[in-house]
C-alpha cells in the first residue's frame, strides 16, 4: 500500500534533508539520489520482516510525482506489499516537508507534507553463500507493516460513579 499522506501512526523508515550536492544539472534532486534512499528504506523493513540478510532483486516500478527540491525534508514510508517463498515486496511512499521557498515558486504552502513519488521494489532473503533461502517472517516484524487493531485498556473517566485519581496533594516544603 502507499501513503497518500504521511500515515500518522508510524514513523518514516528512513528521512533525510536534501542538499546542494543531491543536485542534478538543472538544479533540482536528482531522481536516482531518491531511488538510493528508497531502495535503502525497503531493505530495513525487508531485513526487519525477514530477520535476516536481502538483496534487492527488482525495483518494480518508480513514479516521481513532483520535484524535489534543496531543503525539503523527505521521509521514505515502508509497507510490505507481499511475502513469497523467498522474496519480499516492499511499497515506498515518499512524502516531503518544504522548508524553503524552491527557486521559481511554488503552488504547495511551506511546512506542508506532500507526497513526491512512489515505489515498489522486492527482494530476495539470501544465505551466506547469497542464494535464495525461505523466508519465515519473525514474530517481531508484525508491526512494522501489519498495524493491529488497537486493544487500549479502558479509560478512567470521571463520572459520578466513578470520579477517578482525586487531585495531587501538593506536599511542599
Ligand atoms: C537475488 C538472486 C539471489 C535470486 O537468484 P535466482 O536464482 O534468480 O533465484 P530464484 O529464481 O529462486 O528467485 C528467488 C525469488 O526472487 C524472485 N524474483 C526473481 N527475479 C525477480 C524479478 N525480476 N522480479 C521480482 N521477483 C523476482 C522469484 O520470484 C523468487 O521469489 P519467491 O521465492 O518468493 O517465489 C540473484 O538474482 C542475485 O544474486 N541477484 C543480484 C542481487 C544484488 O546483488 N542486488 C543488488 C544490486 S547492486
Amino acid at each position: 500500500m502507499h501513503f497518500e499522506s504521511p500515515p500518522p501512526d508510524r514513523a518514516a523508515t528512513v528521512c533525510t534533508l536534501a542538499m546542494p550536492k543531491d543536485t542534478n544539472a538543472l538544479g533540482d534532486i536528482f531522481g536516482g539520489w531518491l531511488m538510493t534512499h528508497a531502495d535503502v528504506a525497503g531493505a530495513i523493513l525487508a531485513f526487519r520482516v525477514v530477520g535476516g540478510r536481502v538483496v534487492t532483486v527488482a525495483v518494480n516500478e518508480f513514479i516521481f510525482l513532483e520535484p524535489v527540491f534543496v531543503g525539503d525534508v523527505v521521509s521514505f514510508y515502508t509497507d510490505v506489499a507481499r511475502i513469497g517463498r523467498t522474496s519480499i515486496t516492499i511499497d515506498v511512499s515518499i512524502h516531503v516537508t518544504r522548508m524553503l521557498p524552491p527557486g521559481g515558486g511554488t503552488r504547495h504552502k511551506l511546512g506542508a507534507s506532500l507526497a513526491v513519488a512512489n515505489a515498489t521494489l522486492t527482494y530476495v532473503h539470501v544465505g551466506e553463500n547469497r542464494r535464495p533461502r525461505p523466508i519465515r517472517p519473525t514474530p517481531t516484524a508484525g508491526h512494522h507493516h501489519r498495524p493491529k487493531a488497537r486493544t487500549a485498556a479502558p479509560r478512567r473517566t470521571r463520572t459520578p460513579a466513578s470520579p477517578g485519581r482525586p487531585p495531587r496533594k501538593n506536599r511542599g516544603a
